[in-house]
């Protein structure tokens, strides 16, 4: 397939940076598609996925699935022929300052160096955690493999690289509310974790099954706010089920119910 990438072309890609970088500092016309290019496979990035070819992480990507403000997701194969979503945080993306709160007043995170690419490493480095604890408590989430610098791979959930749609793209049931409360719930008495950025647009439904993802904001129940991100998470499902004409329960009852234990 001409459009795979694998560890000769990421190769090629290093020198041509390199070639680039030395003969022509001044280049100034660039075209939006290759600024973009340039934006997720930098240097550092291609060495990363380097790394990660030749350590027997990655066999060969093939095309992009999404691109955000914050990251690409890519589909990769793996060398036992498993099919990877590789999420690429832009190194450029300036979001990640907006979003420090999620980091600091993480009892995880203390102690550690918040400042340029590091931030960014934090941050897949955070959403690979996050997803460890939550598929180790056998919450559904994506397997996470492996994260190396600004580089999350984890397992594929789709078909052929088409990701399962968001509960935001298919129809949706009562009984999905239902359940998606109960894996809220969960998350929380069974991992420690809130997810703190759920909506229709974070969770995927397979036939009748549910799973979350995209866990970069997640933080640990001892986060100061964490309760806030908690019941701001419940507000958004409820919104979210009643605009689709689903009966709701209310929701500061539902946090009453997920935390009724907390000590
Ligand atoms: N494990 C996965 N398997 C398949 N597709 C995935 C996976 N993770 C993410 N995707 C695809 O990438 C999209 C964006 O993922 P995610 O929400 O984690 O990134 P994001 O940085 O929050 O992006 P956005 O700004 O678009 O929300 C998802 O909607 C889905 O289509
Ligand atoms: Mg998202």
């Amino acid at each position: 397939m001409s459009s795979q990438i694998d560890n000769r072309a990421i190769k090629k890609a290093l020198n041509k940076v390199n070639n680039s970088a030395k003969s022509n500092r001044s280049l100034k016309k660039r075209s939006e598609d290759y600024q973009v290019f340039q934006d997720v496979f930098n240097k550092p990035t291609l060495l990363t996925l380097y790394s990660l070819f030749n350590n027997g992480t990655l066999s060969y990507l093939n095309g992009i699935v999404n691109s955000g403000k914050e990251s690409n997701i890519f589909w990769g194969v793996t060398p036992d022929g498993n099919d990877v979503a590789i999420k690429i945080y832009l190194t450029v993306a300036s979001e990640f300052r907006k979003r420090l709160q999620y980091i600091e007043g993480d009892h995880r995170f203390k102690n550690i160096n918040t400042h340029g690419h590091k931030l960014i490493e934090l941050w897949a480095r955070k959403e690979f955690k996050n997803l460890s604890k939550a598929y180790s408590a056998n919450l559904p989430v994506p397997k996470p493999i492996a994260v190396k610098q600004n580089v999350l791979v984890m397992d594929f959930l789709g078909i052929d690289g088409a990701p399962y749609p968001t509960l935001s793209e298919t129809e949706v049931e009562e009984s999905d509310f239902e359940e998606l409360l109960k894996l809220i719930k969960q998350l929380y008495q069974q991992s420690n974790l809130i997810h703190s950025d759920l909506s229709e647009y974070n969770v995927f439904k397979n036939s009748n099954d549910l799973i979350l993802f995209d866990f970069g904001s997640a933080v640990d129940v001892s986060h100061p706010m964490s309760k806030d991100f908690l019941l701001r998470d419940i507000i958004n499902i409820c919104k979210f089920f009643s605009k689709r004409g689903i009966t709701t329960l209310d929701a500061e009852n539902i946090f009453k119910e997920i935390t009724e234990n907390d000590v």
